[in-house]
């Protein structure tokens, strides 16, 4: 005890600020803590001895050199990989804080490397080419394929010899709308090897949506395949190219080339929609090009890709992150979090519309040599046992998913997990959403046989890679928490007027200093950057989630606190359901708020406000949420929808989502003050109207 007490004194020092020191005093004290508290869970003597991190005073050392050191600890990292030429002595510039000028983000400056390199040449080149990169199994049970990273670097050479010869060059982007077959992670990694930006758009949004996206970031190559078949379901995605392509191009936006992927087993080509002048089938073109393709070197701090997600405001919002920073972090993370070993086969449930499919199904796995399993199907198909077959099947090691996934896989019975073996897991993971105690037990109990450590990992789009993560091995969990921050991050808590909390307290989650996986801005518009995330705090980024901490220092997600709802692991901001709403040429006015929902996580509650005169009909409210399928994708398609005579409006016009929320929760008696309400009749009629 006197060497521990010794430790959190000598720390207490080096790191100012509450929610470093209280991070040493759990970690350090564990042991205290777990005569106190009856809700630790404790990694096996043997995982711990084996990991990577193997004790809380490892991690804390690891964890003062990064916040002490930050260049040194960075370095010996990013050494790590191959550069073509080193960064420069400075390795890291920011400025965070918005008293002091605009915001700027740098790492590894002057360096100059590749990531596509990185993730597949030095792999090879150390003799490692012979190692199963991605195992991909189809939808349909005994649909399966493997590739090399030597067939995989061969592949990736011939899409981007492909990219070249059609003009694709350095800083192009390139639109990808592609679901999980191995032609996904291909593509992104052939943009990457010629320095072109890849944007991907999450193959179940709309038209619409992917017209808004083509049309903001203006490519001249789509990429896509004719169809995909999930469950038992068919999708038709070169027609919502068309259709998003035909939008574009009405405004002004051309598209020269749509390359589509024959999915022979969704579709077949004579049945595919085509346009000679523009569209050219994959396998036609790509196998006739070289399989080797010199690398396009770039800066670290070149755009590695852009990906849009949700905001307070109805349009997305274009993030960007670079090439150095990106890379360095995500493999970093990967390795550490999930404790990876070169034996293990990683499978994580994202798809790489998402950013957990670019840092950890792509990227990270792959800057680390791993052997990552992609599935292009639906989780429970044929049945609710399917992903435990698959874990079976590959000798799945690392197995990391969503909240919403455990939960609905939990209501379908036990009987499913059990009926397979899981033996090859070793370590879990969840993400996307605070992952309730309950879902947690189950995961851990059931799934993982209480052996496995569950990763519960906190981060966003905009960090790139984990921040709030546990190591596994490293210290005890707490269902529900994800623990403490990641090497070189500094999160802290404040309140509404930007004081950093002490101690056990609860408010908005910031983080102090940057972090090599940070964003660097929002593509075309630096000055919405720093408003959403720089300006509500000065001195900090401001991650929009609420968080506590507790008196051991484990954090706490407690959700968004701005207009962003969280459906199944999906970010939605609800403006852009409203403006997809008031399209309707019957809608007046609408408002949406999350409820909370026992699969989703949360769900989508709107109130809709008719045109005058026009009567409620079961069949308006099917058209109601057709609309927002159409605008936005199926997976924003609202729970439910309340009519809404008028919407609770302060004097000013300003709607009282507070109010609305309650009422879309049932909590009729804690609606609170409520006058400074126009007209507080309204609430009433809400109040009547809700179970119709
Ligand atoms: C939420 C997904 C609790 C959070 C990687 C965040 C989480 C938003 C967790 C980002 C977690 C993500 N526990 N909440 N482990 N992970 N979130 O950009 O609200 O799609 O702000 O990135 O998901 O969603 P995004």
């Amino acid at each position: 005890p006197t060497n521990h007490l010794r430790h959190v004194e000598s720390m207490k020092t080096l790191l100012s600020g509450a929610g470093n020191i209280s991070i040493l005093n759990a970690v350090i004290l564990g042991e205290a803590l777990a005569s106190e508290e009856n809700d630790l869970v404790f990694p096996s003597e043997k995982f711990s001895v084996q990991a990577h991190v193997p004790s809380p005073e490892k991690y804390l050392e690891m964890y003062r050199r990064s916040i002490e050191d930050p260049a040194g600890f960075w370095a010996d990292i990013a050494s790590e990989f191959y550069w073509k030429q080193k960064w420069s002595e400075q390795i890291y510039y920011e400025n965070l804080d918005i008293r002091k000028g605009n915001i700027k983000i740098e790492w590894f400056k002057d360096g100059i490397t590749n990531i596509s390199y990185n993730c597949l040449d030095r792999h090879v080149e150390a003799g490692n080419g012979d190692k199963i990169a991605i195992y991909w199994e189809g939808n349909e049970p005994g649909f399966d394929g493997t590739l090399t990273y030597t067939q995989l670097l061969h592949q990736v050479c011939q899409l981007a010899n492909y990219l070249k010869d059609i003009g694709v060059r350095k800083g192009d982007a390139v639109v990808v709308y592609l679901p999980m077959l191995m032609e996904l992670p291909i593509t992104m990694l052939a943009c990457a090897r010629i320095g072109a930006v890849h944007s991907v758009v999450f193959a179940g949004f709309s038209a619409e949506s992917l017209a808004q996206r083509i049309m903001d970031c203006k490519p001249n190559v789509v990429i896509t395949c004719n169809a995909v078949k999930r469950g038992s379901k068919t999708i038709y995605l070169k027609d919502i190219v068309d259709a998003s392509l035909k939008e574009s191009s009405q405004n002004g936006v051309f598209v020269d080339v749509c390359l589509t992927y024959e999915n022979q087993s969704a579709m077949k080509r004579e049945d595919t929609k085509w346009l000679d002048r523009r569209d050219i089938w994959w396998q036609d073109v790509v196998p006739q090009y070289p399989t080797t393709c010199a690398v396009e070197w770039v800066d670290a701090e070149d755009p590695l890709f852009l990906l849009y997600t949700s905001g307070s405001t109805g349009k997305p919002k274009g993030v960007l992150h670079t090439t150095g920073g990106y890379m360095v972090y995500t493999a970093t993370t990967f390795n550490y979090a999930f404790d990876y070993k070169p034996s293990d086969v990683y499978w994580c449930t994202a798809d790489c519309g998402w950013i957990t499919g670019h840092s950890y199904v792509t990227y990270g796995p792959m800057l680390n040599g791993a052997t990552v399993l992609v599935y292009e199907g639906a989780p429970n198909y044929p049945d609710p046992g399917r992903c435990w077959d698959i874990v079976d099947k590959y000798k799945v090691s690392i197995f990391y998913t969503a909240p919403t996934l455990v939960r609905a896989l939990m209501r379908d019975g036990d009987q499913y997990v059990t009926r397979y073996s899981r033996k090859s897991l070793r370590v879990l993971g969840s993400v996307g959403e605070p992952i309730n105690p309950s879902a947690w037990r189950w995961f851990f109990n059931l799934v993982g046989d209480s052996r496995c450590p569950i990763s519960d990992t906190w981060w966003q789009t905009e960090t790139g890679g984990f921040m709030i993560t546990p190591l596994p091995g490293a210290w005890p969990q707490k269902p529900g928490s994800t623990t403490f921050p990641f090497f070189g991050v500094q999160p802290v808590i404040v309140d509404e007027k930007g004081v950093e909390l002490e101690g056990e307290c609860s408010g908005y989650l910031c983080v102090k200093s940057s972090w090599p996986g940070a964003f660097r801005t929002l593509y075309g518009d630096h000055e919405r950057y720093e408003t959403a995330y720089f300006k509500p705090f000065p001195g900090y980024y401001f991650s929009g989630d609420g968080c506590s901490r507790d008196k051991n220092g484990y954090h706490w997600l407690t959700g968004r606190v701005d207009d962003v709802i969280n459906v199944s692991g999906h970010r939605i901001g609800t403006a852009e359901v409203e403006s997809a709403l008031v399209l309707h040429p019957q809608c007046a006015e609408a408002a949406v708020v999350g409820v909370e929902h026992e699969v989703k996580g949360q769900g989508i509650y709107a109130f809709v406000t008719l045109v005058d005169g026009v009567p409620y009909s079961e069949e308006l409210r099917k058209s109601l949420i057709a609309i927002v399928r159409n605008q936005i994708g199926a997976f924003a398609a609202p729970d439910k929808i309340h009519w809404a005579p008028g919407l609770p409006k302060t004097r000013s016009g300003k709607i009282m989502r507070r109010i609305l929320r309650k009422i879309a929760s049932s909590q009729l008696d804690e609606f609170g003050d409520t006058s400074t309400l126009a007209d507080p009749n309204v609430v009433d009629q809400l109040i009547d109207l809700a179970d119709s």
